[in-house]
């Protein structure tokens, strides 16, 4: 039965509307009563302006669908077209280098290498150098006079920081690896300054600079990951292609996602007073997952079909698109107890934030979840009477679930 309360011309990937609203009425509505339901006109869920989609709403389908790749593919379609397209100019082979974008075999190939740069040694070996970070953000913070805007003042940095020390950014580099990935970032938001040139050039000096240092730590190995990923190409590690390609991944996917979901996080305890009184008191360790289930800061990814195949009692047709919305599942009553309601308590929590669970599952889910337990832990500590100053100013995108200014004071 299609969705009776769902206007004609209704898209999800129309920017304005994460900008305004989240979680959205529609996807209660979808999920009810047509949970795969085809979006015949797109906004732009990831640059293809004039094709439709599937909207794929319930926990279930997106499970489905993100752990059958022989049918879902990552490869036709990418998930951040934008992104790519940045890429593209530089590199035709593009496409192919970026592990989000790829499919079984080649993708098991690559994820095996770059697993090797995530283990839980390795983040474990990053925690006490993140939560001084951390600490030393919020007191930068706490010094400054008057209200402030927590994104630019405490979201944007311990993310940045921890991929620089994940792959040993020299800290005279990373200035101007910050700059580079922020400029990256390329936004449907106009307000946002920064033209698509400079959005690529920025990844192609990232992709340059990550290449000289593979190059570098061929000649010379160290004992850090960028040694083990590349050192010794010949026996099945990255070329220095692909670690270029690698760290400018990291650099998107790692950062903004982070960053949001701090961000979002803390919102959410500003307007949940007894959660963030909570939270003070007993430190849950839930409470990151909790904080990611609510943001889902990717809102969306997508794949395409590689063949007819059936999906919540539809027929998707080989070469469709279909959009995985994780900021619907998320909030799926046949899975989640009181499903919008913010409890840092939640357990278990087998949210959708990181994806549906398939071989593009987020690679540094361990480190975001860390990087957002150290930040927390270090406000509650800092500034345990922080107050909301104004509503959050959201970004508009298709895809990305975020905001741009939370003005906030430190509450003494
Ligand atoms: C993939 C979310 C933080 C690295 C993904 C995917 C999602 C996601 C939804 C795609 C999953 C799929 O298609 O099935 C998030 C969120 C984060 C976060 C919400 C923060 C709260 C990070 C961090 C890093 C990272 C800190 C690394 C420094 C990656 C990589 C992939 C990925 C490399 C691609 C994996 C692959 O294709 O095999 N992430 N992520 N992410 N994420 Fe994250």
């Amino acid at each position: 039965m299609p969705c009776p309360a769902l206007p004609d011309g209704f898209d999800f990937t129309d920017p304005d509307l994460l900008q305004h609203r989240v979680p959205l009425p529609e996807f209660a509505e979808l999920r009810l009563a047509e949970p795969v339901r085809w979006i015949p006109q797109s906004g732009n869920v990831a640059g293809f302006e004039d094709e439709g989609y599937w909207a794929v709403t319930r926990h279930a389908d997106v499970r489905y669908v993100s752990t059958h790749p022989e049918i879902f593919s990552s490869t036709l379609n990418t998930a951040i077209i934008r992104f790519n397209e940045h890429i593209a100019r530089d590199s035709i082979d593009a496409q192919r280098l970026i592990l989000l974008n790829m499919d079984p075999p080649e993708h098991t190939r690559v994820r095996q290498i770059v697993q090797r740069g995530f283990t839980p040694r390795s983040i474990r070996a990053l925690e006490q150098r993140l939560r001084e970070r951390a600490a030393a953000i919020v007191a930068g913070a706490r010094a400054l006079d008057g209200p402030f805007d927590f994104v630019t003042s405490v979201a944007c940095e311990l993310p940045l920081q921890a991929i620089a020390e994940l792959i040993g950014i020299p800290q005279d580099d990373r200035t101007k690896i910050f700059d580079w990935s922020n400029k990256m970032i390329a936004y449907d938001d106009p307000e946002y300054a920064v033209t698509e040139e400079v959005g690529a050039r920025s990844a192609a000096e990232i992709i340059a600079y990550a290449m000289s240092m593979a190059a570098e730590r061929k000649q010379c190995p160290a004992h850090d990951i960028v040694s083990t990923l590349v050192a010794a190409e010949d026996e099945g590690n990255l070329n220095s292609d692909e670690f270029g390609f690698f760290v400018l991944m990291l650099a998107v996917a790692g950062n903004e996602t982070t960053r949001n979901a701090i961000t979002h996080g803390m919102h959410a305890f500003l307007t949940h007073p007894e959660q963030w009184e909570l939270y003070k008191r007993e430190r849950p360790a839930t409470a990151a997952e909790e904080i990611v289930r609510w943001a889902a800061p990717v809102a969306a990814f997508q794949r395409t079909a590689t063949q007819d195949t059936e999906l919540g009692g539809k027929t998707i047709r080989k070469g469709d698109r279909v959009g995985l919305f994780y900021a619907s599942a998320n909030h799926d009553p046949e899975v989640f107890d009181r499903p919008d309601e913010f409890d840092v308590t939640r357990d278990p929590n087998p949210h959708l934030g990181f994806g549906g669970g398939g071989p593009h599952f987020c690679l540094g889910k361990s480190l975001a979840v860390l990087e957002i337990d150290l930040i927390f832990n270090a406000l509650a500590d800092a500034m345990p009477q922080m107050r909301l100053v104004e509503d959050p100013r959201r970004l508009r995108s298709a895809w990305i679930n975020g905001v741009k200014e939370l003005r906030v004071s430190a509450g003494e």
